[in-house]
């Protein structure tokens, strides 16, 4: 049965193991073996059109949808702009002359994102669901969908969803810059990257007993906590520490790592951890003066580093794959530090206080 957690203590823990068979399927029901994306013509078609992509989402989706930002520029040369769903509704930002609508939803019902979709509709502009949910609301009302494919995801706390969305978004993006003849879309061979990402997540969540000893020893004892990162590690240190706010209610803060001595490092007292997260070449060694900087203020810092840039003292190396999708890799450590930090707590991991699934209420 897909809804049993079978011998896992919570869902959660086995969410964040189905990662790897997610990202078998989504290569092989979005790609063909030649590698070429397997994604709806007419879908194409319609984005070739578009002179600005606008990535709507909440939470972890809006996450996601930030990635995507990266993913859309660098493959597709469109510019893209990613919003919170609460904010987009009532802000009515200026819109370019031909805008194409994504919006980022597990559930496909959450209230804010519909509330932006009823305004698309109503202005007769295009639109696509990513989403976990046949059939749900938003998937009904966009032109058009793309599911995730990860099955049911129970936890609140949402792991494989975040995951499946990149992925889905790197092969749509992927799509839509080889359509429009971009090199490094023709070059990005999302079908195999798919299959290391896979491979690397295994890697990953078979380090658990370390990582749970991390947990145990630096983040159950304290009351906050930063992930840093430049570029598209900010985007994941901002996801990193929402896991850790949601299950395990340690006030952890992502911030983009050049920017944290510009007033947030007042913050940082002894022992307070701080985890870098470096997965670009470009900017592997600024992060780590900045990890430094917060080191000689007497944080606690651990790094979560991609192999091809690693270093004899760092903490998770995670495998090498294109640095278009790091994300993919580098969420998983700390998806667990989230997830072993609340269990030792003794928490609910899956119900979280205060907290729901999917908000429908504006
Ligand atoms: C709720 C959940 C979050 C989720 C957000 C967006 O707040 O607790 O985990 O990221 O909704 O949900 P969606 O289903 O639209 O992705």
């Amino acid at each position: 049965q897909e809804t049993d957690k079978g011998t896992y203590p919570y869902y959660m823990l086995k969410e964040i193991d189905e990662q790897p068979n997610v990202m078998r399927k989504l290569a092989s029901l979005y790609t063909q073996e030649s590698g070429r994306p397997n994604v709806d013509q007419t879908l194409i078609d319609t984005m070739k059109q578009a002179d600005r992509i606008y990535i709507v989402g909440a939470g972890t989706s809006y996450h996601a949808g930030l990635v995507g930002k990266k993913l859309f520029e660098k493959l597709t040369h469109v510019p893209t702009e990613v919003h919170v769903a609460s904010e987009f509704a009532y802000d009515n930002p200026l819109l370019s002359q031909k805008p194409f609508f994504i919006f980022l939803s597990q559930s496909g019902e959450t209230a804010d994102s519909r509330e932006v979709l009823v305004n698309v509709n109503a202005h007769d502009y295009k639109s696509l669901t990513i989403t976990n949910v046949e059939n749900s609301t938003l998937s009904r009302e966009a032109t058009y969908t793309m599911l995730l494919h990860a099955g049911p995801e129970i936890s609140v706390a949402s792991t494989k969803a975040y995951t499946a969305q990149i992925a889905v978004e790197a092969i749509l993006a992927k799509a839509l810059g080889e359509a429009k003849q971009q090199v490094i879309a023709e070059e990005f061979d999302i079908r195999q990257q798919l299959g290391l990402v896979a491979t690397g997540m295994q890697a990953i969540t078979d380090e658990k007993d370390f990582i749970e000893s991390l947990a145990k020893k630096y983040f159950v004892p304290t009351t906050k906590a930063f992930y840093i990162g430049r570029g598209i590690d900010q985007t994941v240190s901002l996801e990193s520490a929402l896991k850790l706010k949601e299950i395990s209610y340690v006030q952890a803060e992502g911030f983009a790592s050049g920017e944290l001595k510009h007033g947030t490092i007042a913050l940082i007292e002894d022992g307070t951890p701080v985890v870098g997260i470096i997965t670009q070449k470009r900017t592997a060694n600024l992060t780590r003066s900045n990890l430094q900087e917060t080191m000689s203020r007497g944080a606690q810092t651990f790094t979560i580093v991609r192999k091809g840039l690693a270093q004899p003292d760092d903490t998770i190396i995670v495998p090498d794959v294109d640095e278009m999708i790091t994300p993919l890799l580098s969420v998983v450590p700390a998806q667990l530090i989230a997830y072993y930090t609340s269990l030792n707590k003794g928490l609910d991991v899956d119900r979280p206080r205060n907290l729901a699934k999917s908000v429908t209420v504006e």
